[in-house]
């Protein structure tokens, strides 16, 4: 399913949600996270480099939006005790989740399997597939406390149609769109909706790294797509569920 980049929402159209956000500190999820703060909902920015989370925090707080909450967090070495403890952090503070964005993830290399590096792979399995399903397991009690939770996994078009070199991170996103449908279909009759999207190009870090030589003042940049994100966490969308969506370019 096909989602506009150019939903215009208003302010206060996320007001008293609370979402968290993986990688928050730049790329996607740092237009994801100024969007969802524009339009009014508290962001739990979660992300590994606490330097860069303050800097982003500040771009929120500057503009006038409402104040995030940093929650620093490696998604490689993240164990079950902390995610226990932020489990503990947010039915504490908020007793309660609206929104989950799985949105951090890694590109491992680019390279046929027969070469790949194995540790590598094991680094982008963890970061990309099973963070998140440790991350999902212990937020599923702060979420069912919401009257209209909605989870979205970042996915990508090489999740979707295999592409011969896009080795660990292709595989991963294959395994997000087994693991989203699978748990759509598991909190099928709960407030908990859960989708993929696949955002398209964006101006980010990853892609310039995937796609060196691309004129990069072709790509949309990530502030360009992420009302859609807005769109997709807010009452005024269709509530929908173990659906597939793509961002228009
Ligand atoms: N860019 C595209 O064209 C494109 C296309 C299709 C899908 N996507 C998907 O969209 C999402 C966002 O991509 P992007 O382009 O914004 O990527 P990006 O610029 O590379 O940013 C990735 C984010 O993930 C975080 N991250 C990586 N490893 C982490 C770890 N171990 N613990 C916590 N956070 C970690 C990074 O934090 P650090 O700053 O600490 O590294 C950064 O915030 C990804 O899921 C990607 O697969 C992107």
């Amino acid at each position: 399913m096909i989602v506009s980049r150019d939903h215009i929402f208003k302010d206060g159209e996320l007001k008293d949600k609370v979402i968290l956000v993986t990688g928050a500190n730049r790329g996607f999820g740092l237009a994801i996270t100024m969007d969802l703060s524009k339009a009014g909902a508290t962001v739990i920015m979660l992300g590994r480099d606490l330097g860069s989370l303050e800097y982003a925090y500040d771009a929120v707080v500057d503009a006038g939006y409402n104040e995030p909450i940093l929650y620093p967090l490696d998604l490689e070495g993240a164990t079950p005790e902390n995610y226990q403890e932020l489990q503990d952090n947010v039915l504490e503070k908020f007793d309660k989740l609206d929104g989950l964005i799985h949105n951090a993830a890694i590109l491992g290399a680019q390279m046929p399997i027969e070469q790949y590096d194995i540790k590598l792979w094991y680094s982008t399995l963890q970061i990309n597939l099973s963070a998140p399903f440790m991350l999902t397991q212990f937020l599923i009690p702060a979420l069912v406390k919401s009257e209209d939770a909605r989870i979205l996994f970042l996915s990508s078009s090489v999740g979707r149609e295999a592409r011969a070199y896009w080795g660990a991170y292709s595989v991963s996103k294959f395994g997000i769109e087994g693991f989203a449908k699978t748990l759509s279909e598991e909190l099928e009759k709960t407030n908990i909706s859960v989708n993929t999207v696949d955002p398209g190009k964006l101006r980010t870090e990853m892609r310039r790294t995937a796609y060196p030589a691309e004129d990069s003042s072709t790509v949309p940049m990530p502030e360009e797509k992420s009302a859609a994100i807005v769109y997709l966490l807010s009452n005024l969308s269709p509530k929908m569920n173990g659906e597939q969506l793509t961002i228009v370019d």
